[in-house]
């Protein structure tokens, strides 16, 4: 399976950041990645971003409305985000569930609107510390899983970012230990809800990954990916986290 590394620029980035888009862009021209490569920057940025990327790298948009028009000031709608050139969107990132309320049955209208637009949904789950605490994290995620991923959607139009709460935006990473007993669980529960095509959705990891610690994480069982913020920021980190993508290592971990 090849890895997909993607960047969420969250609220960062005017035009004068554009230049990192075009360094990325200009590195993997120079040297192919072994990975797909996606950079979702602000809704504002998406048109220049896609010029930007000169169509080595993909872009996206950080979160969508679930209906494709209507009266919803301020919204934007995935159909919007195709027409200025974006490949993909975050729904359901924790900090869209905390802060604006995004329930898992928004979160899959979302991801069904994407899907219907063509554009590949990157649906995030994780549980909070609490629920880690209490011992509930693997039952929590995947009953994120089922009810934020309509069951129609494919490998091509979804993907699953894996994201604890409590290492988004935090000093460290989840434990490579901890990863890969979510991974794990989160690949069975695809399984059981889209069948086969659930063993080809990548499931990508999102929390505190860096430059330092994104080889590790990324040669781990059942992770396909990153979902990266502060460090998808500046061209060099989020190169580095490229170059750190070994399909090789993902490889072994692709069922049969
Ligand atoms: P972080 O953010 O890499 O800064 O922890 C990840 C995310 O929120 O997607």
């Amino acid at each position: 399976m090849r890895p997909l590394i993607a960047g969420n620029w969250k609220m960062h980035g005017l035009k004068a950041h554009l230049g990192e888009i075009r360094a990325i862009a200009a590195a993997a021209r120079a040297s192919p990645p072994q990975a797909d490569i996606l950079i979702c920057p602000p809704a504002t940025l998406i048109d220049r971003a896609v010029e930007a990327a000169g169509g080595v790298i993909a872009i996206g948009g950080q979160d969508c409305h679930g209906k494709i028009t209507g009266a919803f000031t301020g919204d934007i709608s995935a159909q919007m985000l195709k027409d200025d050139g974006a490949q993909a969107v975050i729904v359901g990132h924790s900090e869209r569930r905390k802060t604006y309320g995004d329930t898992d049955t928004r979160v899959a209208a979302k991801a069904t609107a994407a899907a219907r637009a063509g554009l590949m949904a990157i649906t995030c789950v994780g549980e909070s510390k609490s629920v880690r605490d209490a011992g509930h994290a693997l039952a929590f995620c995947a009953a994120q899983v089922i009810a934020s991923v309509p069951p129609t959607l494919t490998s091509t139009t979804c993907a699953i970012a894996y994201e604890p709460l409590w290492a988004v935006g935090a000093d460290e990473a989840a434990s490579p230990a901890d990863i890969i007993e979510m991974h794990a669980h989160i690949r069975a529960t695809l399984i059981g809800h889209l069948g086969a095509e659930g063993r080809s959705v990548r499931l990508l990891y999102g929390g505190s990954v860096t430059a330092v610690n994104a080889a590790q994480i990324l040669a781990l069982p059942e992770v396909n990916g990153a979902l990266v913020g502060r460090d998808s920021l500046a061209a060099s980190d989020f190169e580095a986290i490229v170059a750190a993508a070994n399909p090789l290592a993902m490889k072994k971990t692709v069922r049969t």
